[in-house]
């Protein structure tokens, strides 16, 4: 696949990355698996890109926002390629700081759910970030993490990553979070233990009108999958999601997802965070 001379001026123009030979392919391949998860040609993907312009985007209305997270999904997908370990993990630390430690004292345990997780960085990240917080792999969270493709599910379980997942860590959470494969594993790492116990994965459709989660859940995290669903789907959604969270609970959305218009479940207390209404 090739990046068209257009689709490159506007990257530089309203992302500010220069397209060279060195990270071309890179930006096909983004290109191309994005496409390929909305379901979309590489070709009407450029054209929606290439008709809007972030600033504007997001100024329009609420039924134009939908092109608005694709915008922000594709210039995510563009800058970053693929999941890796604690990206955004300022609302991770938030959870972990503001929160685990009370609910942990008040009630006994605390819930996260990772709804969905794909191939796992996530729950092991929030789980990490727990760690680090709490300074100890502490029993008394559950990390519930789920998603629809049973496949992606195997591999999180697994916990086996390529070491360029883990790159932006600190070398002694390498150390204390990942076994480094040697001989034929040699480049990939493993999720210790004690951390993989924390993260339970369970196969969930959200379309389902049951789901296997056990309540009280004190933190959701359910990042760039809504824009899969139109907006009445999303409010439903949203609304069973919430009815999942005690009053004080937090529900953590993609930095592409924006709930603003749904004011009378959610209420924002971040950019990405949001309290039952
Ligand atoms: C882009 S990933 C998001 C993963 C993670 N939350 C993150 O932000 O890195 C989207 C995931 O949504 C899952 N998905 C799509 N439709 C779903 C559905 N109806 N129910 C549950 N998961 C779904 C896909 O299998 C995929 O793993």
């Amino acid at each position: 696949m090739r990046v068209s001379q257009a689709l490159c001026r506007w990257i530089k123009a309203h992302v500010g990355l220069l397209i060279t030979e060195k990270n071309i392919d890179s930006v096909a391949l983004a290109c191309q698996s994005l496409a390929n998860e909305l379901a979309m040609s590489v070709a009407d993907l450029e054209q929606v890109v290439l008709s809007s312009s972030p600033d504007l985007v997001r100024l329009q209305a609420p039924a134009e926002l939908t092109q608005a997270s694709l915008l922000d999904l594709f210039i995510d997908r563009i800058t970053t390629h693929e999941a890796y370990f604690l990206r955004h993990e300022e609302n991770m630390r938030l959870v972990a700081r503001s929160f685990a430690h009370d609910c942990i004292n008040k009630r006994g345990c605390f819930r996260v759910l990772s709804l969905p997780c794909a191939a796992g960085e996530e729950p092991y990240s929030i789980a990490i970030s727990l760690v680090e917080a709490l300074g100890k792999f502490d029993t008394n969270i559950e990390i519930i993490a789920s998603d629809i493709d049973s496949n992606v599910l195997e591999t999180a379980a697994l916990g086996v990553y390529h070491e360029s997942r883990i790159q932006t860590l600190s070398t002694s959470m390498k150390k204390r979070f990942f076994h480094r494969g040697t001989g034929s594993n040699a480049g990939f790492v493993r999720v210790v233990p004690e951390l993989r116990k924390m993260v339970k994965f369970k196969q969930i459709n959200l379309l389902d009108s049951k789901w296997p989660v056990e309540l009280p859940v004190n933190v959701i995290f359910c990042r760039n999958v809504m824009i899969y669903f139109n907006r009445e789907m999303q409010e439903a959604l949203l609304t069973r999601m919430v009815s999942l969270l005690p009053k004080d609970g937090l529900y953590i959305a993609g930095h592409s997802e924006n709930f603003s218009y749904f004011s009378h479940v959610v209420t924002p207390v971040g950019k990405t965070t949001y309290r039952p209404a």
